[in-house]
């Protein structure tokens, strides 16, 4: 398609990791068909820098959003920064007359929520949000499944999902580590979970009870430093990040570290770190569903489980997605008909990309014409809201105990 054609014109904020990869690179790569790339912003000059080298695109660079919007006029703002800036960039995207796709969670607070919506409202524009586990091969499968009456009415969900030790070490690395930057994983990475559950059940959570402890970061710790690279507990650290020998993070990160003293490899067992490591909530919905969930960020394995209990049977599927062992590439979900009416074994092969298949396939139906939301996958503010929401509510009860009510939100 030719240059300056009826491509939409996108700027990228934020260029971490997830924007040049997902929102950039890959975006370009396999779907440059029907967008274009115009401007990169990223408050840190030498990440935005090498991230455009990355991506492999020649559009400026700005650390100005504002300064961004006012001379590019992109048609869309795609939002990959912190979580508790989303807010800002997205009322002043939409605010400058661009819809946006804001990267999971939506954002982090109640009150941020609301500008957030009041804006989109008043503009009229619209915010995508980035809910590609919905879109995983298996989870589009299990929806079918419960749309389709498959096991009756659902009344109970038992869902677990386990972060293994890199992946969880991850989240203590960094700004994720924090209630005030991240919300706390009941925000931060629960809010996939939630809106699984809110998509799945097709109803709204109203009321959570839930725990949480620092029971192995942080303070929890043995011993501790500033980050890896100076520390001098590293021979016997087993979260010990060797930020050298993975040269795209160490591009991405170290160097550009020099500008804002953010630091990839930051120590997991930093006092100051705020948040829960292991969490566990009851979820009662407005439909009458009861949820039992848990997140755990330091175990062996890496992936979930989950069963769905109904009045004429149950789905259950355990994914895996990283263990110490091979398993399949082909995920099973069994479909146990209560009564004597046996198990289904349905095979989902796993698909390439990330979240097996599940990255690929949300890019498509927000970028591809014509693409048919059959089961709604399709993620817009309101959903973003009702799982940030909820899991702000399972903080509050971990925090102060007791049940927490989950506000209700317009349809
Ligand atoms: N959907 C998913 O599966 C998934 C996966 C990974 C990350 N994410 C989300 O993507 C977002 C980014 O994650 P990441 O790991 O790339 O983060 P990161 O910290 O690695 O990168 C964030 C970038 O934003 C820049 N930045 C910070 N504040 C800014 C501002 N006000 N204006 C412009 N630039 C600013 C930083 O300099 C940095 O380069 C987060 O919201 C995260 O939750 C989603």
């Amino acid at each position: 398609m030719a240059e300056g054609s009826n491509r939409t014109r996108y700027a990228l904020v934020g260029v971490g990791n997830r924007g040049t990869t997902m929102w950039g690179r890959e975006l370009l790569a396999g779907w440059g068909d029907y967008v274009e790339l115009v401007g990169i912003c990223d408050l840190n000059t030498m990440r935005a820098e090498r991230a455009r080298a990355m991506i492999g695109t020649a559009a400026p660079l700005y650390a100005d959003f504002p300064q961004m919007m006012a001379e590019l006029k992109p048609q869309l703002v795609v939002v990959c920064t912190p979580d508790d800036t989303h807010d800002d960039i997205i009322v002043e995207a939409l605010e400058a007359g661009a819809d946006v796709i804001s990267e999971k969670p939506l954002t982090t607070t109640a009150e941020k929520i609301e500008r957030i919506r009041a804006a989109e409202q008043r503009t009229g524009r619209r915010v995508d949000v980035s809910f590609n586990y919905r879109f995983a091969p298996t989870a589009a499968r299990i929806k079918e499944l419960i749309d389709a009456g498959a096991i009756g009415e659902v009344v109970s969900v038992d869902f677990h999902w386990y972060l293994d030790n890199q992946h969880g070490a991850d989240y203590f690395r960094r700004w994720h580590a924090f209630r005030a930057r991240s919300g706390s994983l009941f925000v931060h990475k629960a809010t996939h979970h939630f809106d699984l559950l809110n998509w799945y059940l097709d109803s709204d959570p109203v009321e959570v009870k839930a725990h949480g402890e620092l029971l192995h970061y942080g303070r929890k710790g043995p011993f501790r430093g500033e980050r890896c690279r100076t520390c001098p507990h590293k021979a016997r650290c087993d979260y010990y990040l060797d930020l050298s020998a993975d040269p795209f993070l160490d591009t991405l990160y170290e160097e550009p570290s020099a500008v804002d003293g953010y630091f990839r490899d930051a120590c997991v067992y930093r006092e100051e770190i705020d948040i829960p490591d292991t969490m566990t909530a009851t979820i009662r919905y407005a439909s009458g569903v009861q949820v039992s969930y848990s997140l755990n960020t330091y175990m062996p394995v890496e992936g979930h489980h989950i069963a769905f209990n109904g009045h004429r049977g149950r789905i259950e599927l355990r994914q895996y997605e990283k263990q110490p062992w091979e398993a399949p590439a082909v995920d099973e979900i069994l479909l146990i008909r209560s009564f004597g009416g046996g198990v289904e074994r349905i095979r989902v092969p796993h698909e390439p990309g990330g979240h097996y298949g599940g990255d690929n396939r949300m890019r498509d139906m927000i970028f591809r014409p014509g693409a048919q939301d059959r089961l709604r996958q399709r993620a817009g503010s309101r959903a973003g809201a009702m799982s940030v929401l909820c899991g702000i509510a399972a903080l509050e009860s971990a925090t102060k105990g007791g049940a927490c009510a989950v506000p209700a939100l317009p349809a």
